[in-house]
């Protein structure tokens, strides 16, 4: 395989460049997290700040739209000015808005910092997967495109972790802290990270498709040359050209097919974003606090479990990274299918025994709330191994050169939308009971579980030029040469 055969320093390359690109996931799970330190200490603040409930949760959902838009914008205009800029643009909506969110002076002007800062989680959630898999040798890429994953969920835990510090530091989320309030620096910490993000950018060498595709093809055999170290590299570009027709307009129309209004492979990206989200992993992280308090913990021992599962995330994060490119992707979210379906059922079936205080909290008896417990965990570490970083790695890799930066734009904001209606029905679904929510999501797991067995080819050691749109389900396939 050539371009697997480069010399180790080659290697370390690649990997300095997609832990530099995946830096966008650690914004991604940041910016996405900071906000539950933040939020409860907005409506009491001492500066004014006063939240209503339906405020409050557009406080925190707002951002997820401006997810959306930004994820759906990326695609077409990283076809046109290349990945790069939409990375460094990115970090600088991801800096502004840290900086704006920390100054707001009102609830409206807070909500506007959270969409812009939306806007560039979302473009981040589209250009890194896409950017990881285009410059990664096949052997390695589901290591390397499982690297945002684990960017992401490290920024989830950092930002939980510097919520408390903060709030710690000060007494209180709602308190002073140098000269401001508490929960302004949670927001304002973020600039640090969004200006490393935009330097590194900066420094990154462009993707090689697009390079292709844009006919730009000296300064893509540089790229193939000495950052993916492949060593036929005319040949490469021949191949790469041959999958890429430059005569079609680089707009979402051609992401148009048969079926359903979309081509068949376009619909797969959609389904796995949107059974991503189904399964209510953001509830747990989310609201995690209320889970916590109703299996018996007080608010400080629920804090810190969530930062408990936040770290478990992490752990089996690495697992995933040292198991995609050996036992392939299909297995491992068949596996964690199953694995979800079981720990949510248990939970539904769990908190079928709660009983209601006054205040509305569901308290467990033993042993469900035990149950409860460790299958709230049981259930991260299922997703964490499987659907949290095999989508964003699919993402990057399931769709032909000629559609990919479109179609990943279209189903990752497909994914912001789902996430969206998950977060905000939450309340409403608790309020019906919390075994209609697990069990809904056990359900979701289920049908996930299928979809994955008809309809989710296998992807391990593929070139990305293998790729096509109407790939059929592949059971195994090895490492192809090149
Ligand atoms: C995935 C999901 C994201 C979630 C995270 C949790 O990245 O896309 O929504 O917050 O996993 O691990």
């Amino acid at each position: 395989m050539s371009s697997t055969a480069g010399p180790v320093a080659i290697k370390r390359r690649v990997i300095a460049v997609s832990i530099a690109a995946a830096l966008g996931g650690f914004l991604f799970g940041f910016d996405t997290a900071v906000i539950n330190g933040a939020v409860d200490a907005l409506a009491g603040d001492v500066s004014g700040f006063d939240l209503g409930t339906a405020l409050k949760g557009f406080a925190v959902s707002s951002a997820l739209i401006g997810c959306a838009v930004g994820a759906w914008f990326a695609g077409p205009v990283s076809n046109k000015y290349g990945r790069i800029p939409v990375m460094v643009v990115a970090a600088a909506m991801f800096f502004i808005s840290a900086i704006g969110s920390g100054l707001a002076f009102s609830v409206v002007d807070l909500i506007i910092w959270r969409v812009v800062g939306g806007l560039g989680v979302g473009a981040a959630s589209v250009i890194a997967p896409a950017y990881i898999a285009e410059v990664s040798p096949a052997a390695v890429r589901g290591r390397l495109g499982s690297l945002q994953q684990l960017a992401i969920v490290t920024g989830i835990f950092a930002a939980l972790l510097s919520d408390a510090l903060l709030a710690g530091l000060a007494g209180a989320a709602d308190q002073p802290l140098w000269g401001l309030t508490a929960w302004r620096w949670m927001f304002m910490v973020a600039a640090i990270p969004a200006l490393v993000y935009g330097l590194m950018s900066l420094r990154l060498p462009e993707s090689p498709r697009y390079l292709v595709r844009k006919g730009e093809l000296k300064r893509a055999a540089e790229v193939l040359e000495t950052v993916t170290g492949t060593v036929d590299v005319q040949g490469k570009i021949d191949e790469i050209t041959g999958t890429i027709d430059t005569e079609r307009s680089e707009s979402l129309r051609d992401l148009r097919g048969n079926r359903l209004g979309l081509k068949p492979i376009v619909w797969i990206g959609i389904l796995l974003s949107v059974f991503q989200q189904f399964v209510g992993i953001n509830v747990i992280f989310y609201y995690s606090t209320t889970l916590w308090q109703s299996v018996g913990f007080d608010e400080s021992s629920a804090l810190l479990t969530s930062v408990i599962t936040s770290v478990t995330n992490i752990v089996v994060t690495i697992v995933a990274i040292l198991l995609v490119d050996k036992i392939g992707r299909r297995i491992m979210l068949l596996v964690g299918s199953v694995g979800m379906t079981v720990t949510l059922g248990l939970m539904a079936v769990a908190f079928s025994f709660g009983t209601l205080d006054a205040q509305g909290t569901a308290t467990l008896p033993d042993p469900w709330a035990t149950i409860a417990l460790v299958c709230a965990n049981g259930f991260v570490v299922f997703f964490g191994a499987s659907w949290g970083p095999l989508v964003w790695v699919l993402l990057g890799e399931i769709f032909p050169n000629s559609i990919r930066a479109g179609a990943l734009a279209v189903a990752a904001a497909a994914q912001w939308v789902a996430n969206f209606f998950i977060s905000t029905t939450f309340p409403a679904f608790a309020e019906i009971g919390l075994t209609f929510a697990y069990g809904f999501y056990a359900f979701f797991a289920l049908l996930s579980f299928f979809f994955v067995f008809f309809k989710v080819p296998e992807t391990k050691g593929k070139e990305l030029e293998d790729m096509t749109e109407n790939m059929k389900v592949q059971r195994r396939r090895g490492p192809q040469p090149t």
